[in-house]
């Protein structure tokens, strides 16, 4: 084997099967970018520590200037015996600038090296996911200004339960990415800790500067003990959370709008490019945008439930079992930088049917408009609750809606019902009188949009 990293105390090579079954090139490879950055600046801190010559560390960078040309014009290639991202750097490097190659892992094991490109990699995906959220976000935003007077049912246990603004409703799931995008941040803060300088388990031996890699590389911080720095996956358990938390509310989000979508709802329409047709039936106009992005929420919990399996029972420090960190991980940052934006384009394209939403409005969403009628009159609630659950029982026995139910037939079940209480029943103005902050009314929905602007600035 030329180009092992390890291969000085080995006489035999390692079988075939073996070999493949322990290269991580095939996946990792998509951290080039991290490797060489911090093995430039690893190559700066040797020469600060007199390790190697400012001449020698001129050529260690150049040659990986050199490498990152490569790998941007898609010149890279591999070499046989590339067992990861790290040797096949090196390797490369050595073709490059010759022996002095390998004065680059001085003090240095893959065991730092690869926690810190992971978390080189992860910091960049971060940024382009939060992004992504906020893309998202402010489709949100935009289509609850937007829509700001239309009213629709408002559902518990997918009955109508009381009258709302669309817009609530939506917003009620820009609340849920508006705390997704905090969590984001936080985990941000913890990743963007420096590992290298750990050495395989137990520090550097070397003057290596670590707060020199940390300024240089942009991390806030170092980690504290070797030994965690080279285990420590917590902040990947923390993204793939943030990711499975995310997905699930893109989940509950795309559920409903499938629903609204739907013939029976019809309160929206996706737009033909975010939907797809059938193969036999030639009517059907399918919202697959939105069962992918709720199907995709299985992989993504999935991913979150490998890596805390994989780290469970794991003895200290590093253990190649930590290999399996990566393929989750990349799978869920490139599922959820096509799940956002697709959330977010089926939203800026959709069509809001207003008019199928009060057409669906069944009366009964004004029943609790009635206890607070009585209640406005004197009744304690409870005697109210059960006083409107009679006019309830009447309604649906005689087959009239609330406002449809004459005067003396609400007088017989409670004396308190006077002539003003048909105009108390209106859907308008259930959802005004919800003023509260947080509540459903223009101006409670108007100061959530307001705030959620000042989130998004
Ligand atoms: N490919 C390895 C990984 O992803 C790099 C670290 C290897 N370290 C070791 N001691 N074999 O985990």
């Amino acid at each position: 084997m030329t180009n092992m990293l390890w291969g000085g105390r080995f006489s035999g090579a390692p079988d075939a099967l073996m070999r493949a079954f322990n290269d991580s090139i095939s996946f990792d490879i998509r951290l080039w970018d991290a490797d060489l950055t911090g093995s430039d600046a690893y190559a700066q801190a040797l020469a600060r520590a007199g390790i190697i010559t400012p001449a020698e560390a001129d050529t260690l960078r150049h040659g990986l200037k050199q490498i990152r040309a490569e790998f941007d014009d898609g010149q890279f290639t591999l070499a046989a015996g590339d067992e990861d991202i790290h040797t096949a750097v090196e390797r490369r490097l050595k073709e490059l600038v010759g022996n002095v190659a390998g004065k680059l892992h001085t003090g240095r094991s893959r065991n730092d090296q690869v926690a810190t490109d992971t978390r080189l990699w992860l910091r960049g995906e971060i940024s382009a996911l939060r992004t992504h959220l906020q893309t998202c976000l402010s489709a949100i935003v935009t289509a609850a200004e937007t829509h700001l007077d239309a009213i629709m049912p408002g559902y518990t246990h997918v009955q109508q339960a009381q009258p709302i603004r669309f817009s609530h409703w939506l917003l009620s799931y820009g609340w849920k990415f508006a705390r997704d995008l905090a969590r984001l941040d936080d985990v941000a803060r913890r990743t963007n800790v420096l590992p290298l300088g750990s050495g395989a388990l137990s520090g550097n031996p070397l003057p290596v500067d670590r707060h020199f890699l940390a300024e240089t590389l942009g991390f806030d911080a170092i980690s504290e003990n070797s030994m965690d720095a080279v285990s420590d996956r917590d902040y990947l358990v923390d993204f793939l959370h943030w990711a499975s938390l995310t997905q699930t509310h893109l989940s509950s989000l795309a559920e409903d709008l499938i629903l609204f979508n739907s013939t029976e709802y019809g309160f929206i329409e996706l737009s033909d490019a975010y939907s797809t047709g059938s193969s036999l039936m030639p009517q059907k106009k399918n919202p697959d945008s939105l069962e992918l992005i709720r199907g995709k929420t299985g992989r993504i919990v999935g991913h979150h439930m490998a890596m805390l399996t994989t780290l469970k029972g794991l003895p200290s420090t590093y253990n190649k079992d930590m290999q399996e960190d990566k393929e989750p991980l990349f799978d869920t940052v490139d599922t959820l930088a096509m799940t956002l934006p697709i959330m977010a384009g089926v939203i800026n394209t959709m069509t809001v049917h207003p008019d199928r939403m009060v057409a669906a409005m069944s009366s009964l969403l004004l029943a609790t408009e009635l206890a607070d009628y009585l209640v406005s009159k004197g009744m304690p609630f409870r005697d109210a609750h059960d006083v409107a659950g009679q006019v309830v029982q009447l309604s649906l026995a005689t087959e009239q809606p609330l406002w449809s139910i004459p005067l003396p037939a609400y007088k017989s079940i409670s004396p308190l019902f006077d002539r003003d209480v048909h105009d108390w029943l209106n859907f308008e103005s259930a959802v005004e009188r919800r003023r509260s902050p947080g509540g459903t009314a223009k101006d409670s929905v108007l100061a959530q949009i307001a705030a959620m602007k000042t989130l998004l600035a």
